[in-house]
């Protein structure tokens, strides 16, 4: 009830603020005002009319780092080396890095992924990429952490297919390699071999995985570091209110949504519902981050969504009762491409 008064209210102030932004054109001067007539404005000021301190209210630039890469070399080190290695499905042939490519912001473009036997679950597989920072995992957010999420995956029938912990154990015990790394990596511990270690290894190296953007600079002080198409796909996402889902570090990934907030979605994927069993968690999603958007299509949690046009047009119109054009698409797509890591490519 709240959530629908703040977006009512949120939606008439911006409806307004909207139009404005759009009269002025890229030449306006305040984030809610001085319409139009400023064209001959040739000063070399930054001009983008954004307020910076709400902006940085809404969003946080990505830390440097978020576990102590030096002290837990080891365990990135082998967890690293846990996530490329096939060897952890029962057919040698799917690895974590099949369906979260690393040289492919952490997926492999697929509506759902194929995993053992070619089988496919019914979900789209999210980037591995920041998702550390998340509040917790999966679409449905039923993992609490990267820790305990890797752990899903290499017993999932679908997925990496291996019959239960101890198969995994006792094959990883096989290969010389891994006696040393997780020797060095649970030093302290007598049996280093144990099921939960791969988690905990895994989840130390996926916290790496960071993507620092342009964006990021941005927010750290270099105005200059969006272009002026960018800035007004900013102004136009807060303005149009994709913020009040999509913000914080990971531009999204801090909290659920209804898919279909205004306008209903056709889905029969129930989302956090099944997590919770609460009636009002039908159809909720973490809301994803929106961090190399550009780069991980197809979207939605089924991937039913092959293009970010369309993504961005089904969110204006479902979550926001919005129709939105060609303009505000463009815009917003510019915004989010700054969005995309550095040095991926
Ligand atoms: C066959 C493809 C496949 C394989 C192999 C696979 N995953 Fe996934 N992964 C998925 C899918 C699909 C989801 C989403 C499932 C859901 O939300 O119900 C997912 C979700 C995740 C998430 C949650 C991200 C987020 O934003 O919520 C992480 C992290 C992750 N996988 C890491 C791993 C790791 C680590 C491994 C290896 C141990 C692995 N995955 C193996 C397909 C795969
Ligand atoms: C009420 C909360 C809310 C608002 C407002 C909102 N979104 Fe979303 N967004 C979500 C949720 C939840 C999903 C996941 C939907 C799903 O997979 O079924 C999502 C998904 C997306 C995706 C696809 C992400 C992916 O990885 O598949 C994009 C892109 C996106 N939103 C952009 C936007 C834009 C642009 C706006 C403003 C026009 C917006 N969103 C407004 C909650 C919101």
């Amino acid at each position: 009830m709240r959530l629908i008064l703040l977006l009512a209210l949120f939606l008439s102030i911006h409806a307004y603020a909207q139009n404005e932004v759009d009269k002025a054109g890229m030449h306006g001067k305040e984030s809610h005002g001085h319409k139009g007539g400023m064209h001959g404005d040739g000063h070399l000021h930054h001009g983008h009319g954004l307020d910076m301190s709400n902006v940085k209210q809404i969003f946080s630039p990505l830390p440097t780092s978020i576990i102590d890469e030096k002290r837990n070399a080891a365990l990135i080190k082998l967890g690293k080396k846990l996530y490329l290695d096939p060897g952890l499905s029962v057919n040698n042939k799917i690895s974590c890095n099949s369906c979260h490519r690393l040289d492919n912001f952490g997926v492999d473009n697929e509506p759902t992924s194929p995993g053992h036997e070619g089988k496919r679950g019914g979900r789209n597989s999210p980037t591995t990429m920041n998702a550390a920072l998340h509040i917790a995992q999966f679409w449905d957010g039923r993992a609490k952490d990267v820790e305990e999420q890797a752990l899903g995956p290499i017993l999932n029938p679908v997925e990496m297919g291996m019959p239960g912990e101890a198969a995994v154990v006792s094959k990883l015990k096989g290969i010389d390699e891994y006696k040393d790394l997780f020797a060095e990596a649970f030093k302290q511990e007598a049996d280093p071999f144990k099921y939960q270690n791969i988690g905990k290894a895994i989840g130390a190296f996926e916290r790496t995985l960071l993507t620092p953007s342009r964006f990021d600079d941005f927010l750290n002080g270099n105005e200059d570091a969006l272009s002026v198409n960018e800035k007004r796909g900013l102004k136009k996402f807060i303005h149009m209110g994709c913020a009040t889902c999509h913000n914080g570090v990971a531009i999204g990934g801090n909290s659920y949504k209804k898919i279909g907030v205004v306008e209903p979605y056709e889905t029969t994927d129930m989302g956090r519902f099944a997590v919770t069993n609460i009636e009002s968690d039908k159809k909720l999603f973490k809301v994803p981050s929106l961090r190399n958007i550009t780069k991980t299509a197809p979207y939605f949690h089924d991937g039913s969504v092959e293009t970010l046009d369309e993504a961005i047009r089904l969110m204006a119109k479902h979550q926001l009762g919005r129709q939105v054009g060609p303009g505000f698409i463009d815009d917003v797509k510019a915004f989010l491409e700054s969005l995309t890591g550095n040095g991926q490519e």
